[in-house]
């Protein structure tokens, strides 16, 4: 029998989205938690565990508002290289009172903090080449401790037409500014496999569409 994802309470989510800076981005954020899958997934995985949490390319810092309105309040640790989301990340934690969320800014391509814990990946591997993505997984996979999980949402590359549709949906985060990067290249699930077990870690890999039209999929490493 699975364990349902812990869902937080509406109010919860909408407290969330009023902590972010601009009136866009409080939309965007209240549609963002309430319909994509990944939070509550991310939730299933380390709710009941008590091990901190590295979020690498974590953005303004939902999943950790979102875990901590789960109920779990271990520390999560932010990174990402775009200075202005982990300045809202700082602001808005700090705006909350949370004082076990921290950010700090810096590029996954060239080192990760020191860390033990699990380790989160959602949505970044496609701004990465394959021996950068290979790089990063390795790395991330170094810090994933004994009893904890890499958690990794990702766009896989194959023909379907949902994969299109991720790309398309990337190249426009671009264009409208939110993200600083075009995609690069996505991964495949061979690659997810054959790098993570290299490290150590028990893999599983599967689809996370949930409502969502993109060919997103869920990669678990455990060690
Ligand atoms: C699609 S967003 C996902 C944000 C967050 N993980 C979430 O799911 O809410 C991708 C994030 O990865 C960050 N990112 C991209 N390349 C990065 C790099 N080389 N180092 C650190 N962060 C990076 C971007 O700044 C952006 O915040």
């Amino acid at each position: 029998m699975t364990t349902p994802a812990p869902t937080p309470k509406r109010e919860d989510l909408h407290r969330i989205a009023d902590l972010c800076p601009q009136r866009w981005v409080q939309h965007y954020t209240r549609s963002k938690l309430s319909s994509d899958p990944v939070y509550g997934a991310v939730a299933k995985e380390v709710i009941g565990t008590s091990q901190p949490i590295l979020d690498i390319g974590c953005g303004i810092g939902l999943l950790a508002h979102y875990l901590h309105a789960c109920g779990h309040l271990l520390p999560v640790t932010g990174f990402d290289y775009d200075q202005r989301k982990i300045d809202s990340a700082v602001a808005m934690a700090a705006s909350a009172g949370h004082t076990h969320l921290n950010f700090a800014a810096g590029d996954a391509r060239t080192g990760l903090p020191e860390f033990s814990g699990h380790v989160v990946i959602l949505d970044i591997l496609q701004f990465f080449t394959e021996p950068e993505q290979d790089t990063l997984l390795t790395a991330a996979a170094s810090r994933v401790a004994p009893g904890a999980k890499l958690i990794i949402r990702s766009g896989l590359q194959d023909d379907s037409g949902r994969f299109r549709i991720t790309v398309l949906v990337d190249y426009l985060a671009k264009a409208c500014l939110w993200m600083k990067a075009a995609p690069t290249r996505y991964p495949n699930a061979a690659q997810f496999q054959r790098v993570l077990t290299a490290a150590g870690l028990k893999v599983s890999i599967k689809p996370m569409w949930g409502g969502t039209p993109f060919n997103n999929f869920l990669i678990v490493g455990e060690r």
